[in-house]
């Protein structure tokens, strides 16, 4: 259930028309549904009803301050990647013993402020970031509470860009070193270890992969107790799938049942660091399209979006649901068109052949499923401006993201001396000189 429905042929965002908001901030513009985050928030929390779990929404999935308030309000923790998602976490209200601190490659900087804010746990990631994280917070006069991701030769069956749980994916301690590395972490200075963290992919629609993962995990828990170690938390990651259409995924329930089933009687705080379940469907983009145009061999819709704003497609060959804004009459017949941006290149395609409604300039489009990994995605590629986040609530709607515009961009930009006059007029000086 989400909260983006047709109400009287006009696509609304929970009670507000869509068309609407495009009128007062422009398009392209995200729109988050603030009743969609609350239900997916709940749904996801109530299938763990009863076990001791801390949900950290991965920040990566969608950092807007507001939406991570929004969650935040609701009891969520967050998973944060770098210093910029730290600050985010704490600025939106995130209490620091629920966040945890992940990522490959944390810089000493990020762990000196993780320890000043005083982060529930780092997940460490290396034997030379063990090292690093000692010495950081033996310099601040600190323990580090240290948890080490491990690496469980899995194989999460998602797109192989954002699979990270085999041997060969740069994430997390070799499964066959964690007796050695925990061994090591035990023996420093500075560095407290409170668990174990494993995250195998996302978008994962299969309870297969993660089944097989917490297997592992389970026993690595009972053999690193045995070795003397204090277990306390089970950081199980993120990753649980959400369709993209029509596509049959496991529910928050099932995963929930699964994780109880596995992981109920480990006598540790389980960890979860869900992103897109919770947000993925609570956010469109919307967009205009600009021309129709007739090619020798497609028809093609150009829309005022580009790959700069929601890179997915080109990245991943994502498919994302494409809807008119403005209810297609019952009778229209669908036309197979591309979706495309105004982008110079060629992967600056939303959608290939895709039935759609007729369709003319200036109608509004609205590209689903795009709450996850899509405004925090965005560049300003061709110079284009990073486009404004709108997050309704009910009836009403606030720009939670202004547009970062160009301006704001160039300003960004100083010219070293020797340039400081434009070239033309530098050549005529230097020539009248001679
Ligand atoms: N925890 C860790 C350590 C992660 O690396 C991730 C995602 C998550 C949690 C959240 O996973 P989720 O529940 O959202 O699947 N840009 C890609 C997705 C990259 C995911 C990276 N890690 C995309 O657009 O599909």
């Amino acid at each position: 259930m989400d909260h983006f429905q047709y109400r009287d042929g006009e696509l609304c965002a929970e009670s507000v028309p869509l068309a609407r908001i495009a009128a007062e901030v422009g398009t392209p513009f995200y729109c988050y549904a603030t009743a969609t985050l609350e239900r997916h928030y709940t749904v996801f929390a109530d299938a763990f009803e009863g076990l001791d779990t801390l949900i950290c929404f991965a920040v990566k999935a969608n950092s807007n301050i507001a939406v991570l308030r929004t969650l935040a309000r609701l009891g969520a923790g967050a998973d944060v990647v770098s210093g910029g998602e730290l600050k985010r976490a704490l600025v939106a209200g995130v209490a620091p013993d629920g966040i945890v601190f992940s990522g490959v490659g944390k810089t000493r900087q990020e762990m000196a402020e993780a320890l000043a804010a005083g982060v529930r746990q780092i997940n460490v990631e290396s034997e030379p970031e063990l090292e690093a994280l000692g010495e950081v917070a033996r310099a601040a006069g600190v323990t580090a509470p240290v948890a080490i991701r491990v690496n469980p030769d899995v194989d999460a069956r998602t797109h192989a860009k954002i699979a990270t749980g085999k041997s060969e994916n740069k994430f997390g301690v070799a499964w066959t070193r964690a007796h050695e590395v925990y061994a090591r972490a035990a023996a420093m200075d500075g560095i407290d270890i409170v668990g174990i963290a494993v995250h195998i992919g996302s978008q994962i629609t299969d309870l297969e992969p993660f089944r097989d993962a917490y297997v592992r995990v389970r026993d690595l828990v009972a053999t690193l107790r045995a070795d003397g170690h204090p277990i306390e938390s089970l950081d199980v990651g993120g990753g649980l799938g959400i369709p993209y259409g029509d596509d049959p995924v496991p529910s928050p329930a099932e995963y929930g049942t699964m994780v109880r089933t596995l992981l109920g009687d480990v006598d540790c705080r389980i960890i979860l660091e869900p992103g897109r379940v919770i947000a993925g469907n609570a956010g469109i983009l919307v967009t205009r399209v600009l021309y129709m145009k007739e090619g020798a061999t497609r028809h093609f819709a150009i829309v005022d979006a580009a790959m700069n704003d929601l890179l997915r497609p080109a990245l991943y060959d994502a498919v994302h649901a494409i809807m008119p804004v403005t209810e297609a009459a019952g009778e229209a017949r669908l036309q197979e068109m591309d979706v495309v941006g105004p982008i110079c290149e060629t992967g600056d395609t939303f959608a290939s052949g895709r039935p759609l409604p007729p369709l003319e300039a200036d109608d509004l489009l609205a590209i689903r499923t795009a709450g996850a990994y899509c405004a925090v995605m965005a560049s300003s590629y061709n110079s284009r401006p990073l486009v404004p986040e709108v997050l309704v609530n009910g009836d009403a709607f606030a720009v939670v993201r202004e547009t970062i515009p160009v301006d704001t961009l160039l300003a960004h930009e100083p010219l070293p001396d020797w340039l400081a006059s434009p070239a033309t007029a530098g050549r005529r000086a230097a020539r009248a000189a001679r």
